[in-house]
């Protein structure tokens, strides 16, 4: 099939409707005392996601793995990672997830392996098949060397100079093959080379026996990464992301996705979403639809870079640099090009959203809410990351010990060698702000010292706040966070106009306001955020309603005529319009 030919889209898929929670199985619950996360773990608490509501579990990566990016390395896909349990632990959970009426996707890292896959030992000994399953190049000549590179011969730098995501360079050299090899990530990341069609049919295999596991589809990582530039070629110097434009949405890449298509997912009832770190709102808008490459949705960053500093999101922004408006401008544009958005503000790769984007001291409780409300009132399928639902925060790291991320301590270890920065307290409030550990904190299921997540030492840091904000102190109390979310999902249940509905948006230019109508048909909701730490007024210029009936507020008691009234601090109200 070419791409010209249209795909068949149910306008209702059930992945619509869905809400998705997300678990990093590292940090959610230890079963075992030994300070990880496992997947009995998970399945301890399958009725406390039953509790809350929500419909979909996306496991980030459970799969045997030396953990160099915990788990994003992938060593063998077809089996668990040990700290986690075994297969019949695995199926335990989906049995026990289907039988509640929930579904379970999975984390699909297609577009590197492990060093230590067997594909990769094979490929760095030119082994048969396997010699171009990866990029392999040779050395350039050390008199050319006018960027970093990493250490191999003496008289030898990198085949190019792209960077890594991770920081340093995105090339390592391997002292058995004698050649140099890429990886846009971790260097125990190898890139796979998509060019070579054994390297996609072996691929192909592996998506197809997970299928036929019985899972329900599938989140896939760095998706937009997998076709690179013919011949690799230098990129702009002065990029904050030096050979990015070479390595994201290449010329291959609609190709590759339809083909994983065609050949595997169009065969089940299952839903995608495909995380393009790089992609522009039309590259996304591109990839989904009936005219897109057979992905659902995509997760696409350009919300999440809004307090992006100037060379990017490492870039050395003021914590909290970012404006309401522009979230506004930005959001709005997504919903309008994306037929169907994947809405999140937070993940295991970036900070707590309640510290990013609400004021998680003062007005914790307000702003998580709100944020809640956001999330699950835009058009698109709403992703909770766990935690979010009691109102986790962002931890303090005291020092580079306590960091765990290697995108974290590359970037500390290349602003140390840039000399941009002296000692690791120069760039702590920074790492305090933007760290993708603070997502990784262990799961505060009660206020004991290992949090309820274990009986032993805590993998990574708990986060101080733990006898404040944990599971146990917010299902005992009917105002908190965690019953909000559940009510509002409830409430997305059974509002079709919170699903389906148009999105508008109401006073583009208000600097606290972030306020939209729903409509479908003749079903109308109105949303009223004031994302701000001050009261605010609300006057719309074009709102035309008979009546107000609030459905739902964070405030307990909610303003019945929200354009008669002030809003207060974080104040956020869902109302039925007449
Ligand atoms: C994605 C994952 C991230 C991982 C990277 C490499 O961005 O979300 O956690 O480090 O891909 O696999």
């Amino acid at each position: 099939m070419s791409r010209s030919e249209p795909l068949e889209r149910p306008d209702r898929a059930w992945w619509k409707k869905a809400v998705v929670y997300q678990i990093y199985p590292r940090s959610f619950n230890d079963s075992d005392g030994d300070g990880v996360g496992d997947i009995p773990g998970i399945v301890e608490k399958v009725d406390y996601l039953d509790r809350l509501g929500v419909d979909v579990i996306w496991l980030c990566p459970v799969y045997d793995s030396p953990n160099h990016d915990n788990g994003y390395d992938i060593r063998d896909y077809r089996s668990i990672l040990d700290e986690f349990g075994t297969m019949a632990d695995w199926e335990e959970l989906l049995e026990a997830l289907h039988a509640r009426g929930m579904r379970l996707i999975m984390d699909l890292v297609v577009n590197h392996t492990s060093s230590e896959h067997e594909w990769f030992r094979r490929s760095r000994r030119r082994d048969g098949n396997y010699e171009d399953y990866y990029h392999w190049k040779e050395g350039r000549p050390a008199v050319a060397a006018d960027y970093e590179t990493a250490d191999g011969p003496d008289d030898e730098v990198a085949p190019n100079n792209w960077d890594s995501i991770f920081g340093g360079p995105a090339w390592s050299y391997d002292e058995e093959r004698g050649q140099w090899y890429l990886h846009i990530f971790d260097p125990h990341q190898p890139d796979l080379n998509w060019r070579n069609p054994d390297v996609r049919e072996d691929v192909t295999g592996e998506i197809e026996w997970w299928l036929e596991k019985g899972i329900d589809g599938f989140r896939m990582d760095a998706i937009d990464l997998l076709s690179k530039t013919e011949g690799l070629p230098d990129g702009d110097p002065d990029d904050a992301l030096v050979g990015s434009e070479h390595y994201s949405h290449g010329p291959r890449l609609h190709e590759y996705l339809r083909e994983i298509y065609d050949d595997t997912l169009s065969n089940y009832d299952v839903m995608t979403v495909g995380e393009m770190g790089m992609a522009s709102v039309e590259a996304a808008a591109d990839s989904i639809g009936a005219d897109g490459d057979g992905l659902d949705m995509v997760f696409q960053f350009d919300h999440m870079n809004v307090d992006a500093g100037e060379n990017g999101p490492w870039g050395r922004a003021e914590p909290g640099d970012w404006e309401v408006t522009e979230l506004k401008a930005i959001v709005s544009r997504k919903q309008r090009r994306l037929e169907w958005d994947a809405l999140f503000l937070s993940n295991h790769d970036v900070p707590r959203l309640v510290s990013r984007f609400g004021d998680d001291d003062r007005y914790r409780k307000e702003s998580a809410t709100l944020i809640a409300t956001f999330l699950l009132t835009m058009r698109g399928t709403p992703y909770i990351y766990q935690g979010d639902e009691i109102g986790m925060t962002n931890a303090d790291f005291r020092s580079r010990e306590e960091i765990d991320d290697p995108q974290t301590l590359g970037t500390i270890d290349d602003l140390l060698e840039d000399g941009a920065i002296d000692s690791y307290e120069d760039v702590r409030e920074f790492v305090n702000y933007r760290s993708r550990d603070h997502a990784r904190t262990p799961m505060q299921w009660d206020g004991s010292p290992g949090a309820g997540f274990t009986d032993g030492e805590p993998w990574l840091k708990v986060n101080e706040n733990r006898s404040r904000i944990n599971v146990e102190a917010a299902l005992a109390d009917e105002a908190s966070i965690w019953h909000y979310y559940r009510r509002l999902i409830e409430l997305r249940d059974a509002e079709d106009a919170l699903v389906y509905g148009e999105y508008a948006l109401l006073c583009p230019d208000d600097e606290q306001l972030f306020a939209y109508t729903r409509t479908l048909e003749d079903e109308r909701v109105l949303v009223v955020l004031n994302w701000s730490a001050e009261p605010a007024t609300f006057e719309p210029a074009t709102l035309e309603a008979a009546g107000f009936e609030v459905l739902i507020g964070n405030y307990g008691e909610s303003p019945a005529d929200p354009t008669d009234a002030e809003l207060r601090p974080y104040e956020a109200v869902v109302y039925g319009l007449a």
